[in-house]
């Protein structure tokens, strides 16, 4: 990667499914392993702003020992690609969605979250969890605790 990574944002559609589930995941890894990183998580739509975690993503990210507190829906602003050193899409269109946003000197921020899993390589997104069963849910955590893992093996 090169640079110094000190700052990493996690971004998805609504920012109350995928995004906040890889910002609990990757905070209580940093955390553990006390590694002087920030991190915060924003949607590329405004519906939710100000909102908790979907209740199904706190539900089944609390089974696997995650906190969800503190975690409120927030829109991804023009500061960020300045603010961030990692932007990093939960899918395609949210990708392409902050590719026609970001000014041209910051694109090389932006990033498939998936880039960093090292146990799927089947996958290249994060499927959006929000219409569909609980084992959405179950995989959303799946793919976001493995592609956390591969972040901070690459940039700690
Ligand atoms: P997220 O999931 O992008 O993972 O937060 C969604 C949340 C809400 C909607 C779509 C996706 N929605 O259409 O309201």
């Amino acid at each position: 990667m090169g640079n110094v990574i000190n700052a990493v944002l996690f971004v998805c559609l609504g920012n109350i499914c995928r995004s906040p589930t890889a910002h609990a995941v990757f905070r209580s890894k940093v955390k553990s392993l006390n590694l002087p990183i920030s991190y915060d998580s924003a949607g590329t739509a405004s519906y939710h702003i100000g909102a908790t975690p979907d209740k199904r993503s706190a539900q089944h990210g609390k089974k696997r020992g995650y906190d969800f507190s503190e975690l409120y829906a927030r829109a991804v602003s023009t500061e960020d690609f300045e603010t961030f050193d990692l932007i990093l899409a939960m899918d395609k269109s949210n990708y392409d969605d902050l590719m026609n946003e970001c000014p041209e000197h910051f694109q090389h921020k932006i990033h498939l979250f998936l880039d960093f899993a090292e146990n799927y390589p089947d996958h290249q997104e994060v499927p959006d969890p929000y219409y569909g069963g609980e084992e959405g849910f179950e995989l959303v955590l799946d793919l976001v605790e493995d592609a956390c893992n591969g972040l901070i093996n690459k940039i700690k």
